[in-house]
């Protein structure tokens, strides 16, 4: 899809689909008003006759407009005036941009982003309408051999800006949400796959896909043989019950000065998480294809660096395997021994994202990171803590957590901070090894960061616990791309 700014009068514009929306009580935006002038006062009819009230994402197709010059208009409701935020921006345009793929329209124009929107500047309402058009042409990479959602018609979106200064302004917001838009699609496409095509070894392929596909990309992969000189004896442990070969792979932008130390973000990848011995009980167990979500964050994240061409230097690292059980799975019990040199009593074998974890940060080490970074679907409890709609956000660095924390909230993908400490990482006591895979029940996400936290010592370490925003359950089953617009919004204001 294009993206464009223009700066003409609604009236004026040629397009095949005008969008403007519509006030609460029938009031009409000046966009709106803009094109009824030419249209001979159809629209305020339509609106006095009750046709459309303009609550938020209400919607009225005109689909034979004569005398402007768009050849249909979709108005949306936008609420209350004086309560315009980013939120029922995204709602408003998220219903219209779905009107118009009913419609067969093959370029847009919003006008929406000419109004005032109390937490947006032309920046991020730009950045907004890129991901939103994006989301809306995405489609699942989906095996069906019959009704099969048509692909999107649209291939130009246009939005409108004021002044010359916000014509600047909503081109760096639209390049950027282009650049978003293309990782999250990116991670949703690997998520999206079955387990049985995305395994370890399809998700190496990718990156070097990835790396074919931009010069500025690096990427290597580690085997087994390799991970076991590494002396990785907690993530073999994991993939010990599989025939499908585990796979450590390595990503590298470097678009900042040579000396910069690099950001590294490391993604949980497994490719499926039956829970191993400690198997999983059968209900959803099929969407445990998500707990690679980390790893497809990652590899959106550096799709997204690339396409912006970003002036930072990030390493990705991934550790990708299955989690099955099996003769020779690693059972309840077992004690091994990870990359750090720390025994671990694994008690539960569907604690299995840590065990991957901890060496992927003992990895990054010989990267000297500026800061080190994890992303995993790693517990239902922080699920129950916190829902779908935040991500759980750990640190040992207030400066990093705030830093995430703003990433976030300015890019409408937010963690929320959470707490570590020795009173929590006591439940992991063991008797056998220097500590255990698991505590008890209660604060099941807490003991899982804190977990991870005694493999970081001397790093500048976050940990996002994407279990429940990942993807969506149940009948939407469906990536969602998320955590990709924090970790942008963060590398872009590095
Ligand atoms: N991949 C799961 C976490 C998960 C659960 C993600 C539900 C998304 C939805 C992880 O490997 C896991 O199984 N965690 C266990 C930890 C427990 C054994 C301490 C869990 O959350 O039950
Ligand atoms: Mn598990
Ligand atoms: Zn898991």
């Amino acid at each position: 899809m294009d993206f464009f700014v223009t700066t003409a009068a609604p009236a004026r514009q040629r397009t095949d689909c005008a969008i403007v929306g519509v006030f609460e009580k029938g009031e009409l935006s000046a966009a709106a008003a803009g094109i009824d002038a030419r249209i001979g006062g159809r629209i305020a009819r339509l609106v006095k006759r009750g046709d459309m009230h303009g609550k938020t994402g209400d919607l009225l197709v005109l689909a034979d407009v004569s005398g402007a010059a768009c050849e249909r208009v979709v108005l949306v409701g936008l609420g209350a005036r004086k309560n315009l935020r980013r939120k029922q921006y995204r709602k408003a345009l998220t219903a219209a941009l779905a009107a118009v793929a009913r419609t067969g329209a093959r370029d847009v124009v919003s006008y929406l982003s000419l109004e005032a929107v109390g937490d947006a500047d032309s920046y991020t309402l730009a950045r907004i309408a890129a991901e939103v058009a994006g989301h809306t042409a995405y489609r699942i990479p989906d095996q069906k051999t019959s009704n099969k959602r048509p692909k999107s018609t649209l291939t130009r979106f246009g939005i409108a800006a004021g002044a010359r200064g916000d014509k600047t302004q909503a081109e760096r917001g639209l390049e950027h949400g282009r650049g978003i838009v293309a990782g999250m699609s990116l991670m949703r496409d690997l998520a999206n796959l079955a387990p049985n095509v995305c395994t370890p070894t399809y998700l190496a392929g990718a990156a070097k896909t990835l790396a074919r596909e931009h010069r500025s990309i690096r990427a290597q992969v580690l085997n087994e043989v390799d991970c076991r000189k590494l002396k990785m004896g907690s993530f073999l442990s994991v993939t010990a019950g599989t025939e499908q070969p585990a796979k450590l792979i390595v990503l590298e932008y470097r678009g900042g000065k040579r000396g910069d130390a690099p950001i590294a973000l490391v993604g949980k990848g497994v490719t499926f998480d039956t829970g191993g011995i400690s198997l999983k009980p059968p209900p959803a167990m099929d969407e445990m294809k998500f707990d690679m979500s980390g790893a497809a964050s990652v590899f959106g994240t550096f799709k997204a660096v690339a396409e912006l061409a970003l002036p930072v230097n990030v390493v990705g690292i991934i550790p990708a395997c299955e989690n099955m059980p099996d003769g020779r799975a690693t059972k309840p019990g077992d004690i091994v021994k990870s990359m750090s040199g720390q025994t671990i009593e694994v008690l539960n074998t569907d604690a299995e994202g840590r065990l991957i974890l901890c060496d992927a940060i003992t990895y990054a080490r010989r990267f000297k990171p500026a800061a080190v970074i994890d992303i995993a679907t790693l517990t239902g409890a922080c699920v129950v803590a916190l829902g779908t709609h935040l991500s759980g956000l750990f640190s040992n660095d207030d400066d990093l957590s705030e830093a995430l924390e703003r990433a976030g909230e300015r890019s409408d993908d937010r963690a929320w901070p959470m707490p570590i400490g020795e009173e929590y990482a006591e439940g992991l006591k063991s008797n056998f090894a220097d500590f255990a895979n698991v505590a008890g029940r209660e604060g099941g996400a807490i003991t899982a960061a804190c977990f991870l936290a005694k493999f970081t010592d001397g790093l500048r370490w976050a940990h996002l616990d994407v279990a429940g925003t990942a993807y969506v359950g149940g009948s939407q089953k469906s990536s969602t791309g998320r955590p990709v617009p924090l970790l942008v919004d963060y590398l872009i204001n590095q």
